[in-house]
């Protein structure tokens, strides 16, 4: 019942070798972690393997709310007064549900969950059992297994999680895409533009992951962006989409927010955007007439 990749169709762009490696993991009954930067495709990557998986899945947002509580499942308050914690009323959270039925448990930004929750989710891994206070012990049905996405970036949980996360699962990178996949991503996101004024925009988002003032660039949702409010400005505006000036307030607005600095950097967001800028689109053009964008 294995799939492959070309069962994904051409929801997911690019990522063969990882789609490979994370179908093998699965069919090895491993649970795994996707590492990378936002925007590198780990929720589009790990949606479409999900809904392809011929088990339940289950899919949770991680963040600071998803208390141990919310993850394993509670006892209906109203219905404990008048029956007493017995077993029947006890509501399974998404962990209780991926375990019992032998489904996959999808967690989004595992770096946000607190650690208790995590601690949970340790021991489920490592023993396919979690005890419940007053339900008693939980098995792991033969097929539970536990995939998530998270940011290496987000300093503050990954650190604290890394060791006993990392010691019981497979860990897959996902860099940034390819300047094609990225190129393929921005056609498919936001199409109407001239393909070469696109190119120069990738190229642009591109370099602002190698620049020495910045700690992390922007992903290809700056590349989204960019296009789809240069489009709205050309609109707007009466001119044509590659106008030098156009490109530089839609550049600042998707990127300047994207970009962030190292903190001994005593330069602003918007001074690296423009540089970075005119090195992809030349200087400010002199002659009035010069929408061009062509130094
Ligand atoms: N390989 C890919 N194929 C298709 N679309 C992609 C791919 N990588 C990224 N995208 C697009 O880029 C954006 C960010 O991707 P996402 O999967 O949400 O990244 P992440 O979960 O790593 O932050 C989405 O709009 C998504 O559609
Ligand atoms: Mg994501």
């Amino acid at each position: 019942m294995s799939i492959s990749y070309a069962d994904l169709g051409d929801e997911v762009i690019g990522r063969e070798r990882e789609v490979e490696l994370l179908l093998a993991a699965l069919e090895a009954g491993a649970h795994v972690v996707l590492e990378g930067p936002p925007g590198t495709g780990k929720t589009t990557l790990l949606r479409a393997v999900a809904a392809r998986q011929h088990v339940p899945f289950i899919f949770v947002e991680g963040n600071a709310e998803l208390t141990p509580g919310r993850l394993v499942g509670h006892f209906d308050p109203a219905q404990v007064l008048a029956q007493g914690y017995t077993p029947e009323i006890f509501v399974d959270g998404p962990l209780l549900e991926a375990m019992r039925s032998g489904g996959l448990l999808y967690i989004e930004e595992l770096n946000r969950v607190p650690e208790e929750t995590l601690n949970v989710l340790l021991t489920s891994m490592s023993e396919g059992e979690v005890h419940v206070p007053r339900l008693g012990s939980v098995r792991a049905a033969d097929g539970f297994s536990f995939v998530a996405a998270m940011n290496p970036y987000d300093s503050v949980g990954t650190a604290r999680i890394s060791g006993a996360i990392y010691d019981r699962t497979c860990r897959i990178a996902m860099g940034y895409q390819s300047p094609e996949a990225e190129n393929q991503i921005g056609v498919l996101r936001a199409p109407e533009v001239p393909d070469d004024w696109r190119a120069k925009v990738i190229e642009l988002v591109r370099s602002t992951r190698d620049h020495s003032d910045v700690r992390v660039g922007s992903s290809v949702r700056g590349v989204i962006d960019l296009v789809k409010v240069a489009s709205a400005l050309a609109q707007a505006r009466g001119i044509p989409v590659t106008d030098w000036h156009l490109g530089l307030d839609a550049a600042t607005v998707a990127l300047s927010g994207r970009v962030r600095l190292h903190e001994s950097s005593s330069r602003t967001p918007e001074e690296v955007v423009r540089e970075l800028y005119e090195a992809v689109f030349g200087r400010e053009p002199k002659d009035e007439d010069d929408d061009s964008g062509e130094a």
